[in-house]
């Protein structure tokens, strides 16, 4: 069976909830579903707990630092919750490597499996290993290094300022969709050598926000067919004429990957950057407008927009839970036995607020040892979370200079959060301010 798909995303979740729960899979013996006699916990329906940290909290009580799952349709996998063992496990790619080919469930998948994007194999660096992994990787942390990070915050104020202006005078907002996610999509256009502004430009960013985000009515798998096209085509356009920019250094690389590879691992780059960052600004702005230590410093309060990021990627983190890793062979963690071929999901939310790391209970220091980014080999390649910083604060920044008295257009508590496990997001952000005229 193949288990390929032309999915782009990595792992963050937006395909949960979509379409159908496909009929339960019996596990066999001796896998995650059976562990230890204890009952595995559905992951499928716990997305709509609004509170995460409790819910790791009671899953850690109850299971330990690596508890069985059963992911959509029944399907076993172990939880892995405990920072130490993230840590373990991601640090260990001999161990639990990355090509989900290797999976032992693959017989109980089903054709129309939701998470089947996040899993099946791709020919991307996501899922290679060992010395291809670092042949792939290593071009794509060449390829951002080349970045001026002051330009791209540059660019970035131009987006900003672009997208404030569509909605300053009308003193109302969505923030989700006309900012936090529209700003790093374009901006990872941009870094990719797309003119700003271009027809073709605005096509690919609609586009890609139908195939990473689908809402009612979209057409995800046509859009994605127009992306890869896009990307085909400006891979050629850049091998003809190459110019300071992400796709031009992947290309003229002296590892010499195909233009099919560079495809994909372009398209990868801007999926892998899409949702989390533009969450990760989402969950950044809900906290400073709804917590009092950070309502006072709203107007202009430069300062504390790096602490409401910092304090996100501990306790909100976007990417809560990646799927994932596969053992190589039997071994143990946590205490548990994990069979050659089993599924590994990355609990990086839960691992963040582990109390082995935090015996006083005070979680969000001010250092960045969170796992938010993952971790070893595959972590989020550098300089990417350097480039995702720059991104979120000159968006959240650019906002607050030009709305300075924008406030929350709802109670708190009326904010929902998009039903996922994976990735932790707002539905919306309504809110208010003055109306400006551009
Ligand atoms: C400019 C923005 C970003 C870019 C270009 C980017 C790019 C990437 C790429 C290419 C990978 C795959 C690495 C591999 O498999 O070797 C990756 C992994 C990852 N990224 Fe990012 N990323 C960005 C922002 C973020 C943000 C904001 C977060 C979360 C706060 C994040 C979290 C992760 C995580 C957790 C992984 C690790 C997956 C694993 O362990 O297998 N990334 N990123």
């Amino acid at each position: 069976m193949d288990h390929t798909v032309n999915a782009t995303d990595h792992g963050t979740g937006h395909g949960t909830g979509h379409g159908g729960t496909p009929p339960a899979a019996e596990p066999p013996p001796g896998c995650p579903a059976h562990a230890g006699g204890a009952a595995a916990v559905r992951l499928s329906g716990l997305e709509y707990q609004q509170t995460p940290s409790e819910l790791y909290r009671a899953l850690r009580r109850e299971h330990g630092p690596v508890a069985p799952v059963l992911l959509d349709g029944g399907i076993p996998a172990w939880l892995v919750l405990g920072y130490a063992e993230v840590t373990h496990v991601t640090a260990h790619d001999e161990l639990f490597a990355r090509d989900s080919r290797r999976w032992n469930q693959w017989p109980a998948i089903p054709a129309d499996w939701p998470l089947l994007p996040f899993v099946g194999h791709q020919p991307s660096v996501l899922f290679t290993e060992g010395a291809e992994h670092q042949r792939r990787a290593g071009v794509i942390t060449q390829a951002l290094e080349g970045l001026d990070q002051f330009e791209l915050a540059q660019w970035c104020r131009e987006i900003a300022d672009q997208l404030i202006d569509g909605f300053a005078g009308g003193g109302r907002a969505e923030l989700m969709s006309s900012y936090a996610h529209a700003l790093p999509m374009r901006a990872a256009v941009r870094m990719c050598g797309m003119p700003a502004g271009g027809d073709d430009t605005e096509d690919l960013v609609t586009d890609l926000r139908i195939s990473l985000d689908t809402q009612d009515g979209d057409d995800p798998v046509a859009a994605y067919v127009r992306v890869q096209e896009r990307i085909q085509r400006l891979v050629r356009e850049k091998r003809a004429a190459p110019g300071p920019d992400v796709t031009s250094r992947m290309l003229t690389h002296p590892a010499g990957l195909t233009d099919v590879e560079i495809v994909q691992d372009l398209i990868s780059v801007i999926a892998a950057a899409q949702q989390p960052t533009g969450n990760w600004i989402g969950n950044a702005l809900r906290l400073m407008l709804t917590d009092d230590r950070f309502a006072l410093n709203v107007s202009g309060g430069r300062l504390s927009v790096g602490q409401a990021l910092n304090e996100v990627l501990w306790l909100d983190t976007p990417t809560q839970n990646f799927i994932g890793r596969w053992a190589v062979r039997d071994t143990t963690l946590g205490g548990r036995r994990i069979r050659a071929g089993d599924c590994l999901v990355l609990g990086l939310a839960a691992a963040n607020t582990d109390p082995q790391i935090w015996p006083e209970g005070h979680v969000g220091a001010e250092n960045s040892a969170h796992l938010s980014f993952g971790n070893g080999e595959h972590r989020c390649p550098y300089p990417a979370p350097l480039l995702a910083d720059s991104v979120a604060r000159t968006a959240i920044e650019t906002l607050l200079e030009r709305l300075p008295d924008v406030v929350l257009a709802a109670e708190p508590e009326e904010l929902t959060w998009r039903p996922s496990i994976w990735m932790r997001g707002l539905t919306s952000l309504p809110v208010r301010f003055t109306p400006v005229t551009a």
